[in-house]
């Protein structure tokens, strides 16, 4: 399974790939507003700098709903730089400016996604990543693992090629459940990630281990 960051925070992105295990990043609206960019200049130079520091696919999400909208913005994104995964939301303009920018070579992700249904359109339409939500399912008490394994199920039966990418994750413990699922990338908060690390055996091991290591030294 592959590693994302899900973040525009250049520091976060930076202490994740400093890890070595950072196999990409995805962006939305509000992780943009988050960070205070503000500007079509200041969105594009923000999203080269992240494709500066990370070598993989970068989400950058069209704010266009209409579909010329999204072909113009979607094209200009892609320019920045061949990382550029166009982020699309799962709607009617979304699904037909997906299977253009895949008969255009433009790499897209399909985002907002919560039934398997729309999972099979975006996959039709030639997405390269599919994007269920979820966290925001969990939220609702519906159970969002459950959608990931039934996506899996119906790409493994059908051939489709579309990567699954779990978004929405809100803790470590999805980070392991989707990868159970069938998930072929998860994107996290950097703290998600850094609780896959917790483990308080492996902090009393470590102390005993430094204690023990003292009375080796002459
Ligand atoms: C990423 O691609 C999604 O936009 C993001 O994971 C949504 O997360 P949220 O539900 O925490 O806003």
């Amino acid at each position: 399974m592959k590693f994302f960051i899900d973040t525009a925070n250049l520091a976060q992105i930076k202490e994740a790939n400093d890890l070595g295990i950072l196999d990409g990043v995805t962006t939305n609206p509000s992780l943009m507003a988050q960070v205070g960019v503000k500007g079509d200049e200041a969105i594009m130079n923000h999203y080269k700098a992240i494709c500066e520091i990370v070598d993989g696919d970068v989400s950058a999400e069209v704010f266009s709903t209409d579909f010329d909208g999204m072909i113009a913005e979607g094209q200009k994104l892609a320019a920045i730089h061949p990382n550029i995964v166009v982020k699309v939301p799962m709607t009617k303009d979304g699904v037909k400016a997906i299977k253009w920018f895949s008969d255009n070579n433009i790499k897209t992700n399909c985002t907002l996604v919560f039934s398997a249904g729309q999972a099979i359109l975006a996959a039709k339409a030639g997405a390269n990543y599919v994007s269920p939500f979820i966290g925001r399912i969990d939220d609702s008490s519906w159970d969002g693992m459950q959608l990931i394994a039934q996506i899996a199920n119906i790409y493994a039966i059908q051939g489709f090629k579309t990567e699954i990418l779990a978004a929405s994750i809100r803790n470590a413990l999805h980070i392991v459940k989707a990868a159970e699922a069938g998930a072929d990338v998860c994107t996290c908060p950097l703290d998600s990630i850094l609780g896959l690390l917790k483990h308080p055996l492996t902090d009393i091991g470590l102390a005993k281990f430094i204690e023990d290591a003292k009375k080796t030294q002459a």
